[in-house]
């Protein structure tokens, strides 16, 4: 990085978000984000990619403290904003712009997401009382979202976790549309992540790569070509990302 100071640099951030009652049975937590770094010098430019859900957005609120981090540093031209004050941003303030993901979302704030995409049902009188709550579920499940996200309000979810509960909303009085799913297997549930690899619900080479994928978190690494991996099945071969085995031959 030639001697300059980043223009940003984020240090180990973590996100959690505590969620549901504080009544019956405690709180849960979320984890948005976990132990996230990266630097950009002056000009550079850096896309955030994962799936919906993975904390991209949070990353990004963090950054412009929109949201408290958990844990972690922001410095900004080298200065430390990780605890300015309101005050004691302003200035930083305009260095830094955000557009967002969807400005004119058009869910009930007031309502649950499950209460959402369950009116239609109730309202058309397409699905009886004590069929609703299913109806509801298998909505989800349809359009790829968790079911504990159907007690949780918007502004509780991602963006892409929005439009797909648009989405439900949408197929729940048109039944017969399909969804294609291009990702199989469980999502993993950052209420209560993984073990070792956070993506191997969801990896079609978890197979390949256990028992380490489960007991062990993939270590990032450089793997050379400008790339870092976290995959116990990618073999630092210093030429850029590459399959282990793949590598041997
Ligand atoms: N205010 C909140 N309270 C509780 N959980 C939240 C809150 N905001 C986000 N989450 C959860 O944190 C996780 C990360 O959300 P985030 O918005 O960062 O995802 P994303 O990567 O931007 O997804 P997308 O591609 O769908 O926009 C998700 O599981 C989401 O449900
Ligand atoms: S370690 Fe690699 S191969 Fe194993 S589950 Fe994770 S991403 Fe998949
Ligand atoms: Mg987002």
């Amino acid at each position: 990085m030639n001697g300059r100071v980043p223009a940003l640099e984020v240090e180990g951030l973590v996100k959690h978000f505590p969620v549901g009652s504080r009544f019956f049975g405690g709180r849960a937590v979320v984890h948005a984000v976990e132990d996230v770094s990266f630097s950009l010098a002056p000009g550079e430019m850096l896309g955030l990619v994962g799936e919906s859900g993975s904390g991209k957005s949070t990353v990004a609120n963090c950054v412009v403290r929109l949201l408290e981090p958990t844990a972690g540093t922001i410095r900004l031209h080298g200065v430390d904003i990780t605890h300015l004050s309101r005050h004691s941003l302003q200035p930083f303030r305009r260095q830094m712009h955000i557009v967002f993901q969807d400005p004119y979302s058009s869910l009930n704030p007031r309502l649950t997401c499950g209460q959402i995409v369950g009116e239609p049902l109730r309202l058309h009188r397409l699905a009886a009382r004590n069929e609703l709550d299913r109806r509801v579920a298998e909505l989800f499940d349809r359009v790829g979202l968790r079911p504990e996200l159907r007690f949780r309000y918007p502004h509780e979810l991602s963006g892409g976790q929005r439009q797909r509960v648009g989405l439900a909303r949408a197929l729940s009085v048109s039944p017969r549309r399909r969804q294609r799913i291009i990702l199989s297997g469980e999502l993993p549930n950052p209420i209560a992540p993984p073990s070792g690899c956070a993506f191997r619900t969801r990896c079609p080479l978890a197979d390949r790569s256990a028992p380490d994928s489960v007991e062990t978190v993939p270590e990032l690494r450089d793997v050379g070509g400008g790339h870092r991996v976290a995959c116990h099945l990618v073999a630092s071969t210093g030429e850029g990302p590459r399959l282990a085995e793949e590598a041997v031959t």
